[in-house]
């Protein structure tokens, strides 16, 4: 077989359950495009347009490139020209100004090789990593160690073409950064011969969607991306319900939802693997796990990057750029991990730990993720971690983890692993991007370059930190009608949740940017058990406020925990390059008059 075939062919098989025609698609968008050149072809205002095609006008962008060449437009931005007299790095995330429309410049100069060629350069044996897209060829070297996927995963389309690996993460359409990123990296194009091959492939790729089966979606649902489905939960809906309904819950997918027959339910195990262990691997059938000992948990599960559009406001993140409702909070139903690991045969865990060495619990995912959390938090009889089935007394919906997956109280969400299909006590964390890659590393905020970060080092994700947010905002007043420096009254409401189950003490809300605090009553949820809250509080307050000239009122929130850690007031020293917990102090601005 030759490289040009292997390279694309070599993608896990489930990859290849296909969608519809990326190439159709594009080659009409750059069809479409051609006829109304005007020469700069990758610049944001193309990406802008219509983020649910995104993904296909990513691809669409570049196909241009080709197709506007016989009106000599072939453009890619200024900047690749002048990288080296700016300085702006692929891997200097931070410090691109994306809200700048790049200039063209003319990228036939640029030389043309074929697959062969790029498939040598893999990044193997000391040889630079190429991959190609769109007919473009990109050297990712310098970007590989700051791949917000991981380096592991971007490596998988060494010496290859892109296009089969985005047709499944389709998270890279989502948004303009991927895009903009390469074109820091463009080194040349791929041979015309080689891009049709890439494409006839495609479309053999492409008979089969693998988000085809995707789940309905309650409207209401603030989207970021569809395939894979990220969406949250508005704002005012967050604290109508405590417990947030199911199908408002916030969605964060890494991948297409496993689909499930019902024969297939029924074949369904869960395997406890004590193997490591000196023991066998217990087989479990869903009905198996609903005979055992049901506890149930009211947890709040929150995204890592909630609120990553605040950090985006000082210095641009790599992510889903997600508002305040990347939170929800469920009643979960289910089985303790620590009977499962005791009935596949872990005896005694101190010593299991202590002398074995059996540090970690991993979880298998059907999707292919795959996380991990401590022994200890896993097994603590005041941890309840279970293994879950049910969601608000019903079976988990499908976006929810559908038969089975993991809840881990206090912890990020992405430990919670869904579509859970095996356990296993193992000495190392688990494997993979989303425990040890950078997916999950909070860098300091001076680190914007990966490459010389030692992510083994660095502790992944676990027990969350300290979050509020204000939901809803009334203005009180005697007055009909409100004038700026009139004295009003401000009742907000909102949520507010502590990791590593530490209960919420207090909550403070301000007017006037700290000077002045107005102490919330704590409402739902403020009754958890000691060092056992593993879900938010919500309260109301009564805050005095003065209108400003502008006719607003701007309101922060700030909660204090148990061990009385209290939010910061700012996300510029918890800035990090993922985006990743941010947790400053919540703010809204209140229209006071109208
Ligand atoms: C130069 C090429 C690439 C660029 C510029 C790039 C850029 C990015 C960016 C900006 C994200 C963050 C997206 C988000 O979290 O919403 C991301 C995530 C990711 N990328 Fe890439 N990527 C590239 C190539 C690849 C390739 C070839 C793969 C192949 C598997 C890949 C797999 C992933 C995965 C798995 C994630 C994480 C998705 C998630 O957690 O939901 N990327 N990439």
């Amino acid at each position: 077989m030759s490289t040009k075939m292997f390279k694309l062919y070599s993608l896990p098989s489930s990859s290849w359950n296909g969608a519809r025609s990326v190439v159709t698609r594009n080659a009409n968008l750059a069809a479409r495009r051609s006829s109304s050149s005007v020469g700069v072809v990758s610049t944001l205002a193309d990406w802008k347009t219509g983020s649910r095609w995104g993904y296909s006008t990513a691809a669409a962008a570049v196909a241009s490139l080709l197709t506007l060449s016989g009106a000599g437009a072939v453009v890619l931005c200024e900047q690749q020209a002048n990288a080296a007299a700016d300085e702006v790095t692929p891997s200097h995330v931070a410090t691109e100004d994306f809200g700048v429309v790049q200039t063209s410049h003319d990228i036939e100069t640029m030389p043309i090789y074929t697959s062969d060629q790029v498939a040598e350069n893999n990044g193997e044996n000391g040889t630079p990593m190429w991959m190609s897209y769109g007919g473009v060829v990109y050297d990712v070297s310098d970007f590989i160690a700051n791949h917000p996927g991981g380096a592991e995963k971007i490596s998988t389309a060494g010496g290859g073409a892109i296009e089969p690996f985005w047709y499944l993460y389709r998270q890279h359409f989502a948004s303009d950064l991927p895009m903009r990123l390469m074109e820091h990296m463009a080194v040349g194009r791929l041979a015309q011969d080689d891009q049709d091959l890439v494409d006839e492939q495609m479309v053999v790729l492409e008979e089969d969607d693998p988000y085809a089966r995707e789940p309905m979606r309650h409207h209401a649902l603030v989207v970021h991306s569809d395939t894979p489905m990220n969406a949250e939960i508005p704002s005012p809906l967050m604290t109508k319900n405590y417990l947030t309904p199911s199908s408002l819950f916030y969605i964060r997918n890494h991948h297409p939802v496993p689909y499930m027959t019902e024969k297939q339910v029924n074949d369904y195990r869960l395997r406890v693997d004590l193997t490591a262990y000196g023991k066998g691997v217990l087989s479990l059938t869903l009905d198996d796990l609903k005979k055992m000992d049901k506890i149930e948990v009211t947890a709040t599960l929150q995204c890592s990057g909630n609120r990553r559009s605040g950090f985006n406001d000082l210095k641009r993140t790599s992510g889903t750029p997600w508002g305040q409702g990347a939170v929800s909070t469920a009643k979960w139903g289910g089985v303790r991990l620590a009977d499962l690991l005791e009935l596949a045969g872990l005896k005694n865990a101190i010593e299991a730990q202590e002398k074995l060495g059996f540090e970690h619990v991993r979880f298998h995912a059907q999707d292919e993720m795959m996380a991990s959390i401590g022994i200890e938090k896993a097994l603590s009889p005041y941890g309840d971690v279970i293994v879950c089935y049910e969601m608000n007394g019903e079976p988990l919906p499908r976006d929810h983890g559908y038969p089975v997956r993991i809840i881990v109280p206090g912890y990020a969400a992405v430990r919670n692993v869904k579509w859970v299909d095996k356990i296993e006590l193992a000495k190392t964390e688990a494997e993979g991007t989303w425990q040890r890659g950078l997916n999950y590393k909070t860098l300091p905020p001076s680190v914007t370059d990966a490459k010389n970060v030692n992510l083994d080092q660095m502790p992944s994700m676990t027990e969350v930190s300290l979050f509020s947010g204000i939901t809803n905002t009334h203005v009180i007043s005697s007055k009909h009608k409100v004038k700026p420096g009139e004295k009003v009254v401000v009742k907000a409401s909102g949520w507010a949740w502590a990791g590593g189950g530490r209960n919420i003490v207090r909550v403070d809300i301000t007017s006037d940017g700290g000077k002045n605090w107005a102490t919330a009553e704590l409402k739902e949820g403020s009754d958890q058990r000691f060092g056992r809250a593993w879900a938010w509080v919500f309260w109301e307050c009564e805050v005095p406020a003065v209108v400003q000239t502008d006719g607003n009122i701007e309101l922060a929130s700030k909660a204090v925990d148990l061990a009385f850690n209290v939010q910061p007031e700012s996300s510029d020293h918890t800035w990090n390059v993922r985006g990743l917990g941010n947790n400053s102090w919540h703010r809204t601005t209140v229209k006071a008059s109208k």
